[in-house]
């Protein structure tokens, strides 16, 4: 068999993926393989999977079936990310078509790995060593005006529907320094806008400092203008991070914070450590900080033992916060959580209807959101170009898409006043000085 020339990766799940998705390519790219084509076969297909939901690895088997060429021959198959993790050994007896499985803090040993299939093997990497991966992966190249960096992974929480802190392993943050320097290489390669990714981000630290600080510092490099971070837990929602979005310019009026549910009854089974009134406490803390700030949120109805009481809990507090953005999710039983073997597990047609009245509200609130924007000037950053001739797309402030006419290019920041509101962005004319 010939070394493999091409490949292809196919993320799943979360943002954390997507990262973990461009340094595989990078790393492959080092080993000078080059991206398949859009539409052509790849000699390497990377299956990056997601297991937070249900039939997460049977979707992942399906997947590997899809892969089979209709000569009858198929790609060298690599299962990565959090269904590699948390399948192991077992995948390849499930899928003889599987080749290799390598887990999300081990895909740095990815070239070897191949080089093993190549040798003939079937080789299982699911080791979880913190923070190797990232001394081991190249320097980073162009990854876009609008980049992820990855400063915290893994999570003590144990939530006791969720399957990352299996999949993830324990909360690791990497170094300072380690952060600055990779964020300089990103800066040097065009990137404007940096979103800080951790599964609980704000419980970053390095020694004394705080993801406060790290922001601070990553503001204070010439040529990034915006910086984000995602998904914070709120008990780790610290005085310092909630100053900084009063303080620091270039932190976005954005914040994801997961509530999951209204009632006190189910967040203490959720072992979610904190209370709605908790909650409600720390939003009031930051919109006093920034009056602008937008807030979205995860939420998992049908929880087990969750009675109409208390989900009309989760609808209240949805009414009393006010998103501008929100995911919710049917609670999907996890094999191995506490909450999978619980009582009082919740019926589908029940939780299809919870679904269906919360998305309702959420969605009744992200239109009225992008409504009150209609009429206010604001900046967008420009990183993709619209259908139509002379169109482009920018982000604003409050990570809605902004179509506008314009010369500016991808990269550019250009003040736009907002006309319309449409179901999923809006539109604007550029502001003349
Ligand atoms: N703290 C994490 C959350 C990861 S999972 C982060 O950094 O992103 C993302 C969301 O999936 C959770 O907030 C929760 O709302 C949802 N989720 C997790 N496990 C779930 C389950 N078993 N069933 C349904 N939704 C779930
Ligand atoms: Fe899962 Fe909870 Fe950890 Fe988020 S905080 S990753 S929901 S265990
Ligand atoms: Fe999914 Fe793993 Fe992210 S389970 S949500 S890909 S951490």
């Amino acid at each position: 068999m010939n070394a493999p020339r091409t490949f292809a990766i196919k993320s799943f799940g979360c943002q954390m993926n997507v990262y973990d998705g461009e340094r595989m390519a990078e790393l492959l790219g080092a080993e000078g393989m080059t991206p398949a084509a859009a539409g052509a076969d790849a000699d390497v297909v990377v299956l990056n999977t997601c297991h937070i939901r249900e039939k997460a690895a049977e979707k992942a088997y399906s997947e590997v079936g899809r892969l089979r060429r209709e000569d009858g021959s198929r790609p060298v198959i690599a299962l990565a990310g959090c269904v590699a993790q948390a399948e192991g050994a077992e995948a390849k007896r499930r899928s003889k078509a599987i080749d290799l499985v390598v887990g999300p803090q081990a895909y740095h040993r990815l070239p070897q790995l191949l080089r093993e299939v190549e040798a003939g093997g079937r080789p299982v990497d699911t080791d979880l060593p913190p923070l190797d991966k990232f001394a081991a992966l190249p320097r980073r190249r162009r990854a876009g005006v609008s980049a992820f960096l990855s400063v915290q992974e893994g999570c003590d929480k144990f939530c006791t529907y969720c399957v990352v802190p299996y999949t993830r392993g324990a909360e690791v943050s990497r170094p300072l320094a380690d952060l600055l320097d990779e964020a300089q290489q990103l800066v040097d390669g065009g990137t404007r806008e940096l979103t800080l990714l951790g599964q609980n981000v704000n419980a970053w630290a390095d020694g004394r400092e705080t993801l406060a600080t790290l922001i601070r510092r990553l503001a204070a490099l010439p040529g990034l203008e915006r910086v984000r971070y995602t998904t914070s837990h709120p008990i780790n929602m610290a005085d310092d991070l909630i100053a900084a979005h009063a303080e620091v310019p270039q932190l976005m009026p954005y914040l994801h914070l997961p509530v999951q549910a209204g009632s006190d009854r189910i967040l203490k089974a959720m072992n979610r450590h904190h209370t709605a009134s908790d909650y409600l406490a720390v939003i009031a803390k930051v919109r006093a900080a920034n009056p602008a700030i937008a807030l979205s949120g995860d939420f998992i109805v049908g929880f087990p033992g969750e009675t109409d009481e208390d989900f009309d809990a989760t609808l209240n507090l949805v009414r009393e916060i006010g998103y501008a953005a929100a995911f919710s999710f049917k609670y999907s039983a996890r094999p191995g959580t506490p909450a999978a073997t619980m009582d009082g597990q919740v019926p589908e047609a029940i939780k299809d209807e919870r679904l269906q009245r919360l998305q309702a509200l959420l969605a009744e609130q992200s239109r009225a959101f992008n409504h009150s924007k209609v009429g206010a000037t604001t900046r967008i950053l420009i990183d993709r170009v619209g259908r139509k001739p002379g169109q482009m797309i920018g982000k604003s402030p409050w990570l809605q898409s902004v179509f506008v006419e314009t010369d500016a290019g991808i990269g550019d920041m250009v003040d736009v006043r907002m006309t319309e509101a449409l179901p999923n962005s809006l539109g604007g004319v550029l502001c003349t000085a």
